[in-house]
């Protein structure tokens, strides 16, 4: 059999034909086709989620990384994901023009299977389906406290904590919230209380009692990690300002006692007793 021969020029040749078809099939696969977000939407995304130095930014589809290049050149670290290689190659390309290439990284692969934990700052320009999707992973794999933002596509029943239209483009912005939900409990000043907690995403209905008492609640408000709600006892005037912050099973915090001229501040510890 007749050997053939071949020339370096044909293996570059071959091996760019390769990256080219394997970058091609990839992209078959995806669930979202590439289309960049401007770079004034990506400012305010950043500017919404407030990033900062001490941040920790991932991009979901992270294109051709400009998202999480801006987002360290705000002093932030972070990473992009994207299933097509020909994006990571160029975001890796733009990060080292950039200069941050110290600071972010660009990985091949599926954002279904990526580890978000790390994020304290989640950035995507999916679609819908793809956010409802991702959306029982977000809560339940982020700390509470995490800021999310995408741009053009919501998250269905999970309304955003701000909505903002720039140049006609929509950027939804959420908290991910604590999960409070149940019975609490907690003593001060020699009193019981116990609260139950009824919620929906970040938006809590709560029942405060002290003994037998009903005490009128107001303003109960969860960001994150943080809750705070006022309580009045019309018995006897007493009013309460509840305010912690929520880790697993406790909360702990202050709360503000007013009756007539007296005022005073405790420390506040609850537990929760069911869920
Ligand atoms: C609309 S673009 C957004 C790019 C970038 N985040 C931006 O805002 O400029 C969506 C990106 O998601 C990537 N993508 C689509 N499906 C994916 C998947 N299942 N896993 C990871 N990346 C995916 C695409 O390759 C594309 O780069």
């Amino acid at each position: 059999m007749k050997a053939t021969k071949i020339y370096p020029a044909q293996v570059l040749v071959r091996f760019i034909l390769l990256f080219f078809f394997a970058g091609q099939l990839t992209a078959q696969n995806l669930d979202v086709p590439y289309v960049p977000t401007p770079h004034d939407v990506v400012a305010a995304m950043l500017d919404v989620t407030d990033v900062a130095p001490g941040d920790y930014v991932i991009d979901l589809g992270s294109g051709d990384g400009r998202i999480v290049i801006a987002a360290a050149e705000r002093g932030a670290v972070g990473h992009g994901i994207d299933l097509n290689p020909v994006r990571v190659v160029e975001a890796e390309e733009n990060a080292r023009k950039a200069g941050v290439s110290d600071r972010v990284i660009f990985l091949e692969g599926d954002l279904f299977d990526a580890d978000i934990s790390r994020a304290t700052v989640l950035t995507m320009y999916l679609l819908t389906s793809v956010n409802m999707r991702l959306k029982p992973v977000i809560l339940e794999r982020l700390r509470p406290g995490t800021r999310v933002v995408s741009h053009s596509f919501s998250m269905g029943n999970w309304e955003a904590d701000e909505h903002l239209v720039i140049d006609s483009r929509h950027v939804y912005y959420w908290v991910v919230p604590a999960n409070v939900r149940g019975h609490w409990e907690w003593e001060s000043k020699g009193l019981r209380f116990s609260m139950n907690a009824r919620q929906e995403f970040q938006k809590i209905d709560i029942d405060v009692n002290t003994g037998n008492i009903s005490l009128v609640v107001d303003d109960p408000l969860l960001v994150g990690d943080r809750i705070s709600f006022s309580a009045l006892n019309r018995n006897n005037g007493h009013r309460y300002l509840f305010s912690g912050r929520v880790e697993g099973n406790t909360i702990t915090g202050t709360t503000q006692i007013r009756s007539g001229n007296s005022r005073s501040v405790e420390n506040w510890s609850a537990s929760l007793r069911r869920r």
